[in-house]
């Protein structure tokens, strides 16, 4: 695929855009970031609710939580820039408790939950990945829903399994 109009090579701009309402992703993004780095790249990482301008940027990853079944502050940003990230949108990744165990029938909400927020955007790279609850973080019905769902409670984020899908970034940016 090209990209049309786009800086060449290493300089193209990169935009992480992530939502994150406890901070666990926050450090999904940053390894998503530092893989980049490593491959040369220097992408700008912004909290969705700042609302980044894609326009800025060659290539977009995007990514956020899962919440009860949700990712509406991903779903958000897509309603609002979903033309301008057409050509952009590169990745999308989810964090939530759903991925921690390797059973698709209790992944397929939390994969549907990414898939609806994308609207029509089909991104080449999409990542699932455990997350972290802090019941210290949460409000006290948070806590409740925690516990009717059953949520594991800990950090699950696996900083390899991360890397290793940004790597497939920077390995797919550098063949484009
Ligand atoms: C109230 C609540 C609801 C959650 N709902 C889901 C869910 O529906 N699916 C899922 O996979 N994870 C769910 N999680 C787990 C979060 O996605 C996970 O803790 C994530 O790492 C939070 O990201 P953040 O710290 O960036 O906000 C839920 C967590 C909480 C506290």
């Amino acid at each position: 695929m090209s990209f049309k109009g786009e800086s060449s090579g290493m300089s193209r701009r990169i935009l992480i855009a992530y939502a994150t309402r406890a901070g666990s992703t926050t450090g999904v993004a940053e390894a998503v970031a530092g893989q980049l780095r490593r491959a040369g790249y220097d992408p700008v990482i912004s909290e969705i609710h700042t609302d980044p301008s894609p326009e800025e940027y060659d290539h977009v990853i995007l990514g956020g939580p899962v919440y009860m079944g949700h990712m509406s502050e991903v779903a958000g940003y897509v309603q609002r820039h979903e033309a301008a990230l057409q050509s952009r949108l590169i990745a999308a990744f989810a964090v939530g408790m759903s991925f921690l165990e390797d059973d698709k029938e209790k992944q397929a909400p939390a994969q549907e939950a990414l898939r609806s927020s994308l609207s029509s955007l089909l991104p080449r790279h999409i990542g699932y990945f455990a997350g972290k609850t802090d019941p210290g973080k949460l409000s006290f019905l948070q806590r409740m829903a925690l516990k009717i769902v059953k949520s594991p409670v800990g950090d699950f984020r696996d900083y390899e399994a991360i890397q290793a899908w940004a790597m497939e970034i920077s390995g797919d940016l550098q063949r484009a």
